[in-house]
């Protein structure tokens, strides 16, 4: 989604915003833009596309000057152009804003505006932002720039620059900012990868807060005018896990580091046989765990659900968070809300979270980014360390999120004294091991992948725990590759899906050794006699299975609580070669966005 970069200092800021700009665009985007300040006059470039395409354009070439502000946006009023990307600039063309999030007032405050003969350029929200800080500016942009806001309903992450001030202002609701300190320069950002190269020290805003930025100073007063002492955080991120190596993608290079990112889940979390995750006292007292999550994490949500009601016999529910949030649940005594997301920034997560506070539940985090929204409004959480993800369809973040669960679970086993299996245990210790030798698989994966690259419709089937497999195995090649998938539970297939095969339908069954991997072979049986393209994940020892499948994809044994972690590779695999055999922008799949902070 639409990324913030703001940056003044002694460099050359055009570099530092393209850069930022790149760094950027992980997130997703369709146009980008930038405004520089150079010697009393605003210049702004902005171009519908790829930032390349900006950084070629002889009119950014031209750009020289201390201050300046990008953007990259992802359309939400207004389609994707020129006049509808960021900056944004008033009448006098004095001041530019580039903001992050929705304006919900914005055409009752446009109406005004309009009657005070302000002229708009764009059908965008955010248009009003320039407009309204030019209606208020004598000489005082914090001010006139917290007057504005005070007017404004919804979401912003915001930063301001007019020609006339050696000054970045930059304000937050609901949209993450931060603000990174180096010696003679700040970096402003929707996101901390774009400031790392600069600083690893930065202050996150937090909600109506405004900070007026000069390239030594900082300074952070509340909407409302109250001085505010801000807290200057240290990020251990390092600045190579964010490049790609020797991997042609982001998401290739993921999932390889995937058996590390698994170390960094497990380290100092278990020893012998104890678990040590969270504070017993946060959870003694639970009596029934809604897990909530968007995407590829509400599939693990799913998997946690299996893992706590069989390993800690809690009742758990699952909940889209779009729809926990407006569907007026019913929190009861002892109820906890864990919240499950990679970038720790999606709204509708966000605001379940703030939902289920105001019923009076308490809330817990299982996140990846440090320092995020989600992970700081939450009452205690996990953290996934799995290093950045840029990909924008998650894997690393994936697996990461279900080793998490399955030691909360563990935990929560413990904490109320119920038995802990012993092979869960000793299986998760093997896990990374286990991870390297599915990764082994990937050449012989893209070979079948050959033989599936213009197929335009794909079923998974999966069963118990496996059955989110299928879910998130589906919903991974669709993501990239564009063709048309669906996940179901296996037993599922006679409702509905069987009328889909014939031919030239690909199907996935997850069928590795399990309570219920009996019961799917009679559905492989019926894939196969309406003459379906059977592809089969199973273990070695499987022999049953094999006659039926064009082709198998051989996965190591383990406990079936861990199968997932080890059977979803495989599936990214698969997806990701299928999508790099077609060619395609695996890494920034078209109208995708890696992290979603509108609603
Ligand atoms: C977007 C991303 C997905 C992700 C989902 C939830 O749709 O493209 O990869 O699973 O948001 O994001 P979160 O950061 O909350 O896990």
């Amino acid at each position: 989604m639409c990324g913030i970069i703001g940056y003044i200092g002694e460099r050359n800021a055009r570099e530092v915003i393209l850069e930022g700009l790149k760094k950027l665009e992980y997130r997703g985007y369709d146009s980008a833009g930038i405004s520089i300040i150079s010697k009393n006059s605003l210049k702004t470039v902005k171009k519908v596309g790829r930032i390349k395409e900006l950084e070629k354009d002889k009119k950014v070439k031209d750009l020289f000057g201390k201050i300046g502000i990008g953007h990259t946006r992802w359309a939400t009023h207004g389609k994707p152009s020129e006049k509808n990307s960021h900056p944004h600039l008033d009448c006098k063309k004095k001041i530019a804003i580039v903001h992050n999030g929705i304006i919900e007032n914005y055409q009752s405050l446009k109406k005004l505006l309009i009657s005070e003969k302000h002229k708009f350029n764009s059908d965008t929200d955010s248009e009003i932002i320039s407009h309204l800080i030019e209606k208020f500016y004598e000489d005082n942009l914090e001010e006139a720039v917290i007057k504005a806001l005070r007017l404004l309903e919804g979401t912003f992450g915001l930063a301001v620059i007019s020609k006339d001030k050696e000054e970045v202002i930059a304000a937050k609701r609901g949209s993450p900012l931060v603000i990174g300190i180096g010696k003679n320069e700040k970096i402003i950002s929707s996101d901390v990868a774009a400031v790392l190269k600069y600083t690893d020290k930065v202050i996150y805003l937090k909600d109506d807060e405004v900070a007026v930025v000069h390239k030594k100073t900082v300074l952070i007063r509340k909407i409302n005018g109250q001085k505010v002492d801000p807290k200057i955080h240290k990020i251990k991120w390092d600045i190579k896990s964010m490049e790609k190596g020797r991997f042609k993608h982001f998401m290739l290079k993921e999932i390889f580091e995937q058996p590390e990112t698994i170390r960094n889940a497990l380290r100092g979390r278990l020893s012998r046989s104890k678990i040590k995750i969270l504070d017993e006292k946060n959870v003694r007292d639970i009596k029934r765990i809604i897990l909530t999550a968007c995407g590829t994490s509400w599939h693990s949500a799913l998997i946690g659900k299996y893992l706590i009601e069989r390993i800690a016999k809690i009742p758990v529910e699952v909940d889209y968070a779009s729809e926990f949030r407006y569907r007026k649940p019913l929190i009861l005594e002892g109820d906890l809300l864990v919240a499950i997301s990679q970038s720790g920034e999606t709204a509708d997560t966000l605001a379940a979270i703030r939902e289920a506070k105001k019923l009076g539940a308490s809330t817990m985090g299982i996140v990846n980014v440090v320092g995020s929204t989600i992970s700081r409004e939450v009452d205690f959480g996990i953290y996934l360390h799995a290093g950045p993800e840029t990909g924008v369809a998650s894997t690393k973040a994936f697996t990461s999120q279900v080793t998490a669960l399955l030691l909360f679970s563990l935990f929560l086993a413990q904490t109320r004294s119920i038995r802990i299996p012993c092979k869960t245990i000793s299986e998760l210790k093997k896990l990374p091991k286990k991870v390297k030798d599915v990764l082994k698989n990937s050449k012989k994966i893209r070979e079948i992948s050959k033989s599936f690259k213009d197929s335009k419709n794909f079923l998974y089937f999966g069963r118990g725990i496996n059955f989110p497999v299928a879910l998130e195995g589906a919903l991974k090649l669709k993501e990239i590759s564009y063709i048309h998938a669906e996940g179901y539970p296996a037993a599922e297939m006679k409702h509905g899906p069987i009328a889909l095969i014939d031919k030239e339908m690909p199907v996935v069954f997850v069928a590795t050794k399990s309570e219920l991997s009996k019961k799917i072979v009679s559905n492989i049986e019926e894939v196969k006699s309406r003459g379906g393209r059977i592809i089969i994940i199973t273990n070695p020892k499987n022999k049953e299975l094999k006659k039926f499948a064009e082709y198998v994809i051989e996965v190591p044994s383990t406990d079936e609580a861990i199968s997932p972690i080890i059977n979803v590779i495989a599936l990214q695999l698969l997806a990701y070669h299928i999508a790099d055999l077609k060619n395609l922008d695996v890494d920034k799949p078209r109208n995708l966005a890696k992290s979603v902070t509108v609603e």
